[in-house]
């Protein structure tokens, strides 16, 4: 949600639904940004001292130089288990501590051998033991190039760019007892004072005198020109203080044969990542931004520094493990090269090979950077999945559709929402709560005149297996009438202003503190406060959402927090990225906390960051109702799964302004094949429940929740498998088919697992889509009419308002539950049907998943997980895991084979021994086998012969 003021502003005096891009920060008006990208590419001042390395049997440790300033910093390398290297560098003697990020790497990564390959004056090779990859560090200028047998993966600091600001006193001292205008013009006189006395030779000498070091810094800093922003900075009306002045660092990557990056979210871009040469780096730093611009590199809520590197040989990935505001550079040495640009280049034999060059800025911390080499891009999620830990495996109800609004209005309305779901036939798992549903926006209670008997209300949806979340935003009403409140301020929880005093802000309920969500006390006091008899009112079926934790702040810079405010000895400066991160952490652990550790939690978060995966759902917050922003959203959660975020979704319909019936019903048809399923809407809207918009887009709508929920099989067997691996659930279609060119940049379609191909339609008024169906010498199987098509093909599909293009994998199959229920919780028992979609070789394969739907009791082994597969006109049902116990009623009902000829007679062997001829129907125009009421246990071992 936005500002109500800012609202008003938009809505009453400018009129336009844009975007106030003058309440955001350019490079430009970011003082550490501007001073950094002034540095220009070729000038590195650093040096590597070889002679202190030092290298013990996992680590590297050298010492660099600013030949300029002479600050050293110190460099360590370690090589990482699963192909990785990680990098750091911080000040080798810094005046205080620097931060590094806390928690969010899941364990302290494990090591493996280093071992030095040659050494001389000029640098050092070491091995990284796989494949012949090694690493060169070379002296001067200071740079790392990781190499594979000849091949260069990645260089670092070839362009020469690392700059780290090193901790400094500010050298007015004195002049802090004065004003701060007069403080400032001080720092001008004093600037050119000091360049005027800058003395070269004197600089020598000092240098040649080791012994002096601490003095010689103060000397250096003494010749090194203030300028402004570097000890305070002002951003419209607000200033902030940096009592640390300047502590930006930066550094370059050079990825030799890549032209396309991807990742880095969140922005509202294409999937593939553009240049930002002449123009705004892409920015992270976590805001809640009012209506969001399209295709631009703005910061938006979360941030998660990684970055993937894709060519046909090989995929990388650069974990970039800073906290603070950052900005990334992009550019290439092909970019705005025409096809037949390049075509000159290489009949004239000036083709260089293709390169892209990556430059990362923070404000503030160390560098420390994880280098993946894949090769492939699963060996990529499966390294960053290393370091920072799997998508949170969801309730099944999670997977389900969700119906949200900005707000329901008081019990009564929930319970006639809930009816129309039923008089309507459509399901529906969770009915969403926004911040209307409190006491004067004071979270964990609830209005006492709408929402009076909450507990009556969740029982009257427990009754339909329905579930209910409510919103718990981390802004706390300033209300000393208000417990939440006291107990904060009492515990000392609170966020502090740069004074000492509590932090305080607008937002919702008025003036309002923020606890701070980076102590751990504070955090496992938050989590106490979703106990049952805590939180009251709540009930099992009760679930949440955090909203508001980049964190928003009205009347604050940007939106959102002063950087200056204090979380213990750091400030939010350094802290500000991990906020929501740990809002939505706290909370998850209440939940699980208050079940006793038995059930698993539902947490709908909107800021994020690396790791944000283990704590639940994200959302791609306030988008609007227009075509573009349906589009963007397939981008949009893309770029999150492929950093790990694998349970996105957008807001159906879109958040501002009121969709036409024709957008709603494609929101819907996009949105039902995407993770989170969700539909929201501002409060300034009119109600969009599915059954307002006459009789026909009603049956558009119930048909494709429908689908959903016959699909919610293979979504739950998908996220269990994203919980045991990091890999995406909704996938680019190049991480599929990595050499395949004509997909890198492709994000108007999208693969769910490896075997679901999406085309949404996404185009007011299509009359047609032309999708592209990946893979030579493989098929696809329309899910809708079973038509058959060949791979590698741009196909042409006619479209009218019930279409949804949805192709299955020949060779897969995939379970179905197609019997229509209240909800997912309704379908627990219901039976299977197999879509089994034969290859070009006749075979198919998949897998069944089931378990409570809902515990943590499947890390007890209590599941069933079968491999099902199809061979010599044999399916068969293979339990993949033996050690595990789970019984299920669930049995297979049906068994449709996409692909089949006709056989003669088909059989059913169980495992003790049975045959039995099964009924069959065989329909020649479109080759499929249907057998029916096979009846086996889905649990059981059984084979099926066609012959
Ligand atoms: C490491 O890289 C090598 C060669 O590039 C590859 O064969 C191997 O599978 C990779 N291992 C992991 C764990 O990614």
């Amino acid at each position: 949600m936005v500002p109500a003021l800012v609202l008003w502003l938009a809505v009453c005096l400018s009129g336009t639904w844009a975007v106030d891009r003058g309440n955001f920060k350019t490079c430009d008006q970011s003082a550490f940004c501007k001073r950094q990208r002034a540095l220009k590419p070729g000038q590195s001042p650093y040096r590597a001292l070889l002679e202190t390395m030092e290298l013990t049997n996992t680590r590297l440790t050298l010492q660099l130089i600013n030949d300029n300033n002479k600050v050293r910093l110190l460099l360590e390398l370690y090589r990482l288990q699963g192909n990785m290297t990680r990098v750091k560098i911080n000040e080798l003697k810094p005046l205080k501590p620097r931060f590094e990020v806390p928690d969010v790497l899941i364990q302290e990564p494990p090591t493996e051998p280093l071992s030095l390959l040659s050494k001389d004056e000029n640098g050092v090779v070491l091995s990284l033991g796989a494949e012949s990859q090694r690493v060169i560090v070379s002296a001067q200028p200071f740079r790392l190039d990781i190499m594979e047998g000849h091949e260069v993966l990645m260089s670092l600091n070839s362009r020469g760019l690392l700059a780290f600001e090193h901790l400094r006193m500010r050298k007015d001292t004195f002049s802090y007892k004065v004003t701060s205008t007069v403080a400032s013009v001080w720092d001008n006189i004093k600037w050119v004072f000091s360049s005027s006395q800058a003395d070269p030779e004197a600089e020598k000498k000092e240098e040649a005198d080791p012994a002096n070091q601490a003095e010689e810094q103060t000397a250096k800093d003494d010749e090194e020109k203030v300028e402004d922003g570097m000890w305070e900075e002002t951003f419209k009306s607000h200033s902030d203080s940096k009592p640390n002045g300047p502590s930006s660092i930066s550094l370059d990557f050079s990825l030799p044969g890549v032209e396309h990056v991807y990742g880095i979210p969140e922005h509202a871009d294409t999937l593939k990542l553009k240049t930002t040469d002449g123009g705004e780096p892409y920015r992270l730093y976590n805001l809640d931004v009012f209506q969001y611009e399209l295709y631009n590199p703005m910061a938006l809520y979360g941030a998660v520094p990684v970055m993937l590197a894709h060519n046909a040989q090989r995929t990388t990935g650069i974990f970039w493990l800073n906290a603070a505001e950052t900005w990334v550079d992009i550019s290439s040495n092909t970019a705005g090269k025409t096809v037949f640009g390049k075509m000159l280049d290489y009949v004239q034999g000036s083709s260089e090979t293709p390169q892209t060059d990556v430059r990362w800025i923070s404000e503030s911390g160390i560098i420390d950077v994880f280098i993946m080499l894949g090769p492939t891009p699963y060996d990529v999620f499966s390294q960053y999945a290393s370091l920072t830990g799997t998508q949170a495996f969801p309730p099944l109800a999670g997977l389900a559709y969700h119906q949200c609004r900005w707000n329901y209005n008081d019990q009564e309305d929930v319970q006639s929402v809930d009816v129309g779901f039923d008089q309507h036939d459509i399901p529906y798992d969770f009915i969403w709560l926004d911040i209307e549903h409190t006491d004067g926006k004071r979270y964990f209670t609830w209005d006492p005149h709408k929402f009076a008997t909450p507990k009556d209300m969740l029982e009257a949806l427990m009754v339909k297996k329905r579930k209910m979340v409510a919103i718990v935003d981390p802004h706390i009403k300033v209300d000393s009438n208000y417990k939440i409140h006291n107990e904060i301020r009492s515990r000392g929880f609170y966020v502090k202003n740069k004074d000492g005093g509590d932090y305080e802000g607008w937002c919702w309920p008025g003036n309002a503190g923020y606890p701070d969500f980076t102590n751990p006390e504070m955090r496992s006091w938050w989590a106490s406060m979703f106990a049952y008899d805590q939180y009251e009112g709540s009930m099992k079926n009760l679930y949440t959402w955090n909203d508001m934790n980049e964190p928003s702040v009205f009347n604050g810079p940007e939106v959102t927090m002063h950087k200056d405010a204090m979380h213990g000895a750091w400030e939010n400066r350094d802290v500000h990225n991990l906020y929501g991160f740990y809002v939505q952490m706290a909370t998850a652990e209440g939940l699980i906390q208050r079940s006793g550790g038995v059930e698993r939690p539902f947490v709908l978060t909107r800021a994020f960051f690396a790791g944000s995966q283990r704590y639940g759902a994200v959302w791609t917050g306030d988008n609007a109702a227009e075509w573009e922003h349906l589009k963007i959203s397939i981008p949009m959660c893309l770029s999150l799964g492929l950093v790990g975020i694998s349970l996105c979704g957008a807001d159906v319909g879109g958040f501002f302004k009121t969709p036409s019936s024709e957008l709603l019903v494609r929101w819907y048809q996009t949105g039902a094949y995407q993770p989170f399923f969700r539909a929201h809407a501002h409060l300034d809207t009119p109600r969009r429940e599915p059954w307002l918009f006459g009789p026909e887009n009603t049956a558009l709508i119930r048909e494709v929740v429908r689908q959903r929920y016959a699909l919610l099989p293979y979504w739950y067997q998908l996220f269990h498998h994203a919980y045991h691996t990091g890999h995406p659930v909704m996938r680019p279609l190049w991480v599929e088919y990595p050499q395949d060119s004509a997909t890198f940049a492709m994000d108007n379609q999208f693969l769910i697992g490896r075997d679901l191909l999406v085309h949404p339609v996404t185009e007011e008024g299509a009359r047609g889509v032309t999708a592209y169906l990946p893979g030579k010498g493989e098929v696809w199987f329309d899910v809708h009419t079973f038509q058959k098509h060949n791979g590698a093909q741009n196909l042409y599909i006619p479209v009218t308002m019930s279409s949804i293009p949805v192709f299955q994998r020949g060779g897969s199959i995939i379970p179905r539950k197609v019997r229509v229920r209240r909800s997912s919780s309704c379908m627990e028992n219901d039976p299977y049907t197999l879509y089994v979609a034969l290859g070009p070789q006749r075979a198919a394969e998949g897998e069944l998943y089931i378990d409570d739907s809902h515990t943590f009791n499947f890390e007890k082994k209590e599941f069933i997980h079968r491999r099902l597969s199809f061979a010599n006109n044999i399916l068969s049902s293979i339990n993949l895991a033996p050690d595990a116990q789970y019984s299920t009623q669930s049995w297979i009902e049906r068994i449709l084979i996409l692909g089949a000829s006709k056989p003669s007679k088909v059989t059913l062997k169980t495992s003790d021994g049975q045959e039995r001829q099964v009924e069959f129907e065989f329909d020649s125009s479109m080759s499929v086998l249907t057998l029916r009421k096979p009846g086996m246990n889905a649990g059981a071992d059984w084979t099926v012969a066609l012959q």
